[in-house]
């Protein structure tokens, strides 16, 4: 079964769906694995949390215990040491050593309840604060360090990451405080320091804020760059604002957005970084297949400037802007206008190039056909001869597209080019006819013995392959299943992408039990090479017989 991934944005599908096997890939991003996979990667769970929620949707109970659940119980310490943190840091703000930190939120316009609804706090100059703090609660420096909660220095020590900062946590979709980002009060840099990622935490796929803006009984989300302008925008009531961590919009997000919304107000900074940035994301959100709107804030900065400035009307003229706001192509439009002064004919040829050129984006025909008449209108140049360039704009891209899907095609089937988790291509005869040997034996479980019997696993000379093909054969002697799911558990979400990967490509390679043998001659072939890499590790008396071995070859 095919269709359009839910991992990337894309026209065509390249998604796959095996029910043989229980197995997806995408051959576009290299999203792969199983059911559970699948659910750990749409829903940001661990492997443990994501079988629960399957076993739940299917009606049956979880039995607790059997698992090895260090990495899970590592991020449970994980949110705990945040949650404990975040407790904290707003409880210093309201003692005597966060009074600073007190009164720079509120000469920024921020209420009381704002300050609770956001759990926002202060972190201590002292910078054993917080360490001293949690040590107390029985954390342990590891899960700190894990949590990016504390610096270790080269000597093994520890202290605070965050100090003197008001803190603003993070908080993802289940209510569990993922991260930090902290302000600094003054004009020092880094004006903002972020959490790192960590094992409960990914800058690129997480939004701020979006735990409040999912409830807001809208199908839209305003998007913009910065915690303050989230934060003011919904203490003015418009609770449906969100904002990126720090970080340039992401595919991943344009997507997450996508999930809660059909409709995305872009609102980011008046300067030209904001504006650039803006155009950005208008790609991404196009591509995720959003409506856009794209607003500019009349004499401000950001929308937090702009909430002040305009005092008690200030929410109320935010409406009137967010109404008047034009769809992304009006403002691409808008701001080419501003650029060009139409009254003299060579610039306004070029204008109506440029415009031709983001009109010739567009999927829907009729909505090109449209603006190129309001254009015509506007300029006097017929709308048949616009029409007539976005054509050609139009096909030449279609060709460069083309190009681009025949490239990846290419690559693909020139032993593959995983992106997300990709194998050490150290020789690729040898890795094709591991995978290929390795798709076989899931498919044919019967044959796992025999396999193993020719080819015992160190012969293998992928490390990835090796320790699945040790896994498989070993599971397969104890007549235990191994396929996608039956193993998906003891390999990471990246990794189950690559046995996917493995099953979509190779599992036509071999047809015959003589294309199983011979698979496994070219494997047993290639290990017996000897290279200037594994020479070091080689006996002398291996290295001589293989010379022997070459001289008789050449002969
Ligand atoms: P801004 O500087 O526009 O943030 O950066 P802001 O929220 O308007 O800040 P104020 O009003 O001066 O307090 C936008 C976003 O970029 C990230 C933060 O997420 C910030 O909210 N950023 C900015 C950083 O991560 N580090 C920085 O040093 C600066
Ligand atoms: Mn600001």
């Amino acid at each position: 079964m095919v269709g359009l991934c839910p991992f990337h944005s894309e026209k065509t599908p390249s998604f796959n769906i095996y029910p043989e096997n229980g197995s997806f890939y995408c051959f576009g991003c290299g999203a792969g694995g199983d059911v559970i996979t699948f659910m750990m990667r749409i829903e940001n769970l661990d492997y443990i949390d994501a079988v629960r929620a399957l076993a739940q949707r299917a009606g049956m109970d979880m039995p607790e215990n059997n698992y090895d659940n260090s990495m899970r119980e590592l991020r449970r310490r994980i949110l705990e040491a945040n949650r404990e943190a975040a407790r904290y840091y707003y409880s210093v703000l309201y003692s005597p050593q966060g009074a600073q930190g007190l009164e720079y939120l509120r000469s920024r316009g921020l209420a009381e309840r704002t300050i609770k609804h956001f759990g926002l706090g202060f972190s201590p100059e002292n910078r054993f604060a917080l360490t001293d703090y949690l040590k107390g609660k029985r954390f342990k420096p590891q899960e700190l360090v894990a949590a990016n909660l504390v610096y270790q220095n080269k000597g093994g020590n520890i202290s605070d990451r965050f100090y003197n900062r008001v803190m603003f946590p993070i908080i993802d979709l289940r209510g569990n405080v993922i991260a930090f980002g902290g302000r600094i009060m003054t004009d020092q840099k880094p004006k903002y320091l972020n959490t790192s990622d960590t094992p409960v935490f990914k800058k690129s796929t997480n939004l701020f804020s979006l735990n409040f803006a999912k409830n807001s009984g809208k199908r839209s989300l305003i998007l913009c760059e910065g915690y303050m302008d989230v934060i003011a925008l919904h203490q003015s009531g418009f609770t449906s604002a969100v904002a990126t961590l720090g970080t340039a919009l992401t595919q991943e997000q344009a997507m997450l957005m996508k999930r809660y919304a059909d409709e995305v107000y872009i609102c980011y900074d008046s300067d030209e970084a904001g504006q650039k940035a803006a155009h950005r994301a208008i790609g991404l959100l196009r591509d995720a297949g959003v409506k856009i709107r794209v607003i500019s804030i009349p004499g401000a900065k950001d929308p937090d400037e702009f909430l002040r400035e305009n005092g008690p009307k200030g929410a109320e003229m935010f409406s009137a802007v967010l109404e008047k706001s034009g769809n992304d192509v009006e403002y691409q439009i808008s701001k080419l206008r501003k650029k060009y002064v139409l009254t003299d004919s060579a610039e306004t040829v070029d204008f109506l190039r440029e415009c031709a050129a983001v009109l010739a984006e567009l999927d829907d025909s009729m909505e090109a056909e449209v603006y190129a008449g309001k254009l015509a209108e506007e300029t006097g140049v017929s709308k048949e001869s616009i029409l007539r360039q976005i054509a050609t704009l139009r096909k030449q891209g279609a060709k460069q597209i083309r190009k681009r899907e025949f490239r990846k095609i290419q690559s693909e089937l020139s032993g593959g080019e995983y992106k997300g988790a990709v194998q050490n291509p150290g020789n690729l005869r040898a890795q094709r006819a591991e995978e290929a040997l390795i798709a076989y034996i899931i498919n044919n479980q019967d044959m796992a013995a025999k396999a193993l019997s020719l080819l015992p696993p160190e012969k293998m000379l992928t490390p990835f392959n090796q320790r699945l093909y040790r896994i498989i054969t070993e599971r397969a002697q104890q007549d235990r299943g191994i396929m996608p799911t039956d193993i998906s558990g003891e390999f990471t979400v990246e990794e189950n992408g690559l046995i996917a990967g493995i099953l979509a490509k190779r599992s036509s390679d071999i047809t015959s039990l003589q294309g199983f043998e011979d698979c496994i001659r070219v494997i047993l072939s290639e290990s017996e090479r000897i290279t200037p890499e594994n020479a070091a590790n080689t006996d002398i008396n291996d290295i001589n017989k293989y010379l022997e071995k070459l001289k008789e070859q050449k002969k």
